[in-house]
């Protein structure tokens, strides 16, 4: 007998990048330091969680609408009127266990075995995933890390063929920590348009930006809320990523299709955990404003001391809770830089590479899962390993 089956056997072997190395460390009783997974700090804000409860106290507890609660869909299309400038009205929701059942959703109804779908890269390595599981061809467009990872619109349209199906977004990105600003974004629609392509906007990091750095919805300009998935999580900004919750905004042509996915591999998302969401949407804001604070502290802690390290130079990340420091002058590739690193000071970072090769030369640190005092003393760590490397 055949096992598995051929959508199992061709597509990437899973990976969780050095965790999985980590792992044997914390099997013998080492402390280690995670600068690797991206996991908010804080605990769930307790209004969100009265809002489950209630709900849960109250009876919600029987089968549901396939596409989300009325409530939660309507406080939805409220929040992407409000702050994402696109109008979409409830039947053009659907709600899912957070962003990556929505992606998966997505490339289940849109992509034929043999379709190709252009990742900007470095990329977000469950897309890779997903696409080889839908039978799609990964098509790689090495973003321009001359200019900080920004988008190069002439790579982008170097790779469209005839069988170019889809072109995916990350934004703010996961890894570099970019934030793409309107003219970025507007070149990357115009080539959407121009080939008329299908866009996976993953704006999982939408509300974790700083310094007054604006996230635009690429679905809100021109000609773009037609061709684009918009898929948003509670996950990250309400410190929700356990609760697995977050929705698909398409227009109203493609959810039949999303649907017969979503509606066959979880009927729908937990009724009760909706209405949690349903709180994070509709009660007070500012608990992101108090997290954000947190975690823009522990960014500029990490960069001014990457910066005062031999051999690495940090740019500053616009959004997500991820740094990207090059560290190439090391001599080193990224996957060694990131295995000494763990050997030595025993602090998990994830090599560039692990986000594609264009991403070699740098590292990826999480500052937005450890405690303020445990990334310094990872960063002292660090900083000796970095001041050997020179030596
Ligand atoms: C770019 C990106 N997309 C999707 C996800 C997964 O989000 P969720 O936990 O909502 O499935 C993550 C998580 O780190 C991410 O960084």
């Amino acid at each position: 007998m055949k096992w598995p089956s051929d959508r199992i056997s061709k597509s990437s072997p899973k990976s969780f990048g050095m965790y999985e190395k980590a792992r044997k460390l914390m099997d013998q009783g080492i402390d280690v330091i995670h600068l690797e997974v991206g996991m908010p700090s804080f605990d769930t804000p307790q209004h969100i969680k009265d809002g489950a409860i209630a709900a849960l106290q109250g009876g919600l507890v029987h089968y549901g609408d396939f596409a989300g609660n009325a409530g939660l869909r309507r406080a939805i299309v409220k929040r992407l009127a409000d702050h994402n400038a696109v109008n979409f009205s409830e039947n053009e929701i659907v709600v899912t266990n957070g962003l990556t059942h929505a992606s998966y959703a997505v490339m289940m109804a849109a992509i034929d075995p043999g379709d190709e779908v252009i990742l900007l890269e470095p990329y977000y390595p469950q897309h890779v995933n997903k696409i080889e599981l839908a039978g799609g061809k990964v098509v790689l467009a090495p973003l321009d890390k001359a200019r900080n990872f920004a988008i190069d619109p002439q790579t982008i349209e170097a790779r469209i063929t005839p069988k170019t199906k889809m072109i995916c977004l990350v934004n703010p990105a996961n890894p570099t920590g970019r934030v793409y600003s309107r003219e970025e974004l507007q070149s990357f629609a115009d080539i959407a348009i121009r080939h008329d392509l299908l866009v996976l906007s993953d704006e999982v990091y939408e509300q974790i930006v700083y310094d007054g750095a604006e996230h635009i919805s690429i679905a809100s300009l021109p000609g773009m809320r037609e061709r684009t998935f918009s898929l948003f999580a509670f996950t990250k900004a309400y410190a929700m990523d356990g609760w697995r919750i977050g929705y698909i905004a398409a227009d109203a042509r493609y959810m039949p299709a999303i649907l017969k996915i979503t509606m066959n591999d979880v009927a729908h998302v937990n009724v009760f955990i909706q209405e949690g969401a349903r709180a994070a949407l509709e009660g007070p804001q500012d608990v992101i404003r108090e997290m954000l604070d947190d975690d823009k502290r522990r960014r500029d802690l990490v960069v001014s001391r990457m910066n005062q390290m031999s051999g690495v130079n940090c740019a500053t990340p616009e959004g997500t809770i991820y740094a990207y420091p090059d560290i190439s002058a090391t001599g080193k590739s990224s996957a060694k830089v990131a295995e000494e690193i763990l050997e030595q000071c025993h602090v998990v970072t994830e090599a560039g590479s692990f986000y594609g090769a264009a991403g070699d030369g740098h590292l990826r640190i999480c500052f937005g899962a450890e405690p303020y005092e445990r990334i310094e003393e990872a960063l002292n760590r660090m900083a000796r390993y970095f001041a050997d490397c020179g030596e």
